[in-house]
């Protein structure tokens, strides 16, 4: 059989990568149609307790642009929904996540990377690194990277020039939001900070000081209505930003795993664009042989983050815990970048973002911007 990528038993660099069903019956029917089918969310969620970790796929054709070199992995599913995570005691979870761990080590894993929820919970893996015997990452490190890169690109094709800009950060406390917020000081006029607690808000406000914005920082979200930009990406389970907290022409990243951003949104303002942070492009013939709902050939950027340090040969545990940096966002963009991932077109409510659909709500913006004037 003339297969596209290299055979997968001679391709020894590996990974794993953890993933979670976010909407139960929806990500459950992707890997058991039928129990998704007859199961409520309520009885998935329950259940989920008692299932072990579930093999999903194996990934094959991961292959570096800059030196040819081939990866393969696999995906490994950690049955908790963000709610459980959250009900669970978070030792009960740590155990499940090493669960998935220790089969990922028997598949011949050398790293392996945590997906959305299971990189949030606790500590941010190192207790769950700490107890395997491979080196883990969260991937946050790319994600911080790609989403900044993200709102730079969007802000390029919405005409909003960002040394003027007012850019808001959502979730601005936290170990993605907070490294963030500090690149993005270095590019806008002002920059608000968005969290739940006044304390910990101080304590980012002070690491953005001294860069190019003016910062502002608070827990009300009604704050970001002066924001042209936002980069979004709390650890809410449900969604945080309404029609409302929106000013016509806003750009709105959302990074975070659930949504931050209500349907609603999509549904009642076709005046601002909403964008998913965090997809790329990953380079080779990259076939995951399992739908996580991502169109061919993207992934999200913890997991390019993952398969960049496997095509590296750079087994570490690079993204860990909740104090990340700058220096380690730039380091892992420029790894990645050697090897061919890169910012993948934009998505909005799982939907391509089109040039048309761009000229729309920028026109849809001007129209309501002008409206407002007048009334005002
Ligand atoms: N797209 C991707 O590739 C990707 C990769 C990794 C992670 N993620 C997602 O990114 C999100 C954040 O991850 P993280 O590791 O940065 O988590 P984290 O360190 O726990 O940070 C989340 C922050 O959000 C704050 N927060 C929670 N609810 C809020 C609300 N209603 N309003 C304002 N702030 C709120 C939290 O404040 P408190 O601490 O005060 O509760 C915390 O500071 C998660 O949804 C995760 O699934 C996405």
């Amino acid at each position: 059989m003339n297969l596209p990528y290299a055979d997968p038993a001679s391709v020894s660099d590996t990974f794993a990568f953890i993933i979670h069903p976010i909407d139960p019956k929806r990500d459950v029917s992707r890997k058991w149609p039928i129990v998704g089918k007859v199961l409520t969310e309520g009885q998935v969620n329950f259940l989920s307790a008692y299932f072990p970790p579930v093999y999903c796929s194996e990934i094959n054709g991961v292959r570096s642009d800059a030196t040819g070199h081939e990866v393969k992995g696999w995906f490994i599913a950690c049955p908790f929904t963000p709610q459980r995570m959250l009900q669970l005691p978070v030792n009960a979870v740590y155990d499940k996540i090493v669960a998935c761990g220790r089969k990922a080590q028997k598949l011949g894993a050398k790293i392996m990377g945590l997906g959305a929820y299971t990189s949030v919970v606790g500590d941010a893996g190192l207790s769950i690194a700490e107890r395997l015997d491979l080196p883990v990452t969260t991937g946050d490190s790319y994600t911080i990277a790609i989403a900044v890169e993200a709102v730079r690109k969007a802000a390029e094709v919405m005409g909003i020039p960002l040394a003027g800009a007012t850019a808001a950060v959502v979730g601005a406390t936290g170990a993605i939001g907070s490294v963030c917020a500090q690149m993005l000081a270095d590019d806008v006029a002002e920059l608000i900070l968005v969290g739940k607690r006044a304390d910990t808000l101080e304590e980012v406000r002070e690491k953005c000081e001294g860069h190019q914005a003016v910062i502002r920082a608070g827990t009300d979200m009604s704050l970001i209505y002066e924001a042209d930009l936002v980069l979004t990406v709390t650890s809410a389970i449900n969604t945080v930003i309404e029609p409302e907290h929106l000013k016509p022409g806003a750009v709105v990243c959302d990074v975070a795993r659930p949504r931050d951003v209500s349907k609603i949104v999509a549904e009642r303002r076709d005046d601002v664009l909403v964008i998913e942070g965090g997809m790329v492009e990953v380079p080779g013939p990259v076939d995951f042989h399992f739908d996580f709902g991502f169109p061919p050939h993207k992934a999200f950027a913890c997991m390019a983050e993952t398969m960049a340090l496997a095509l590296e040969g750079r087994y570490e545990s690079y993204s860990l815990g909740k104090e990340l940096t700058v220096e380690q966002a730039r380091k892992i963009g420029a790894i990645c970048a050697r090897h061919g991932f890169k910012l993948s077109g934009f998505r909005s409510f799982e939907h391509a973002v089109t040039e048309e659909h761009i000229a729309h709500v920028r026109e849809r913006a001007q129209a309501n911007l002008k409206r407002q004037l007048v009334r005002d």
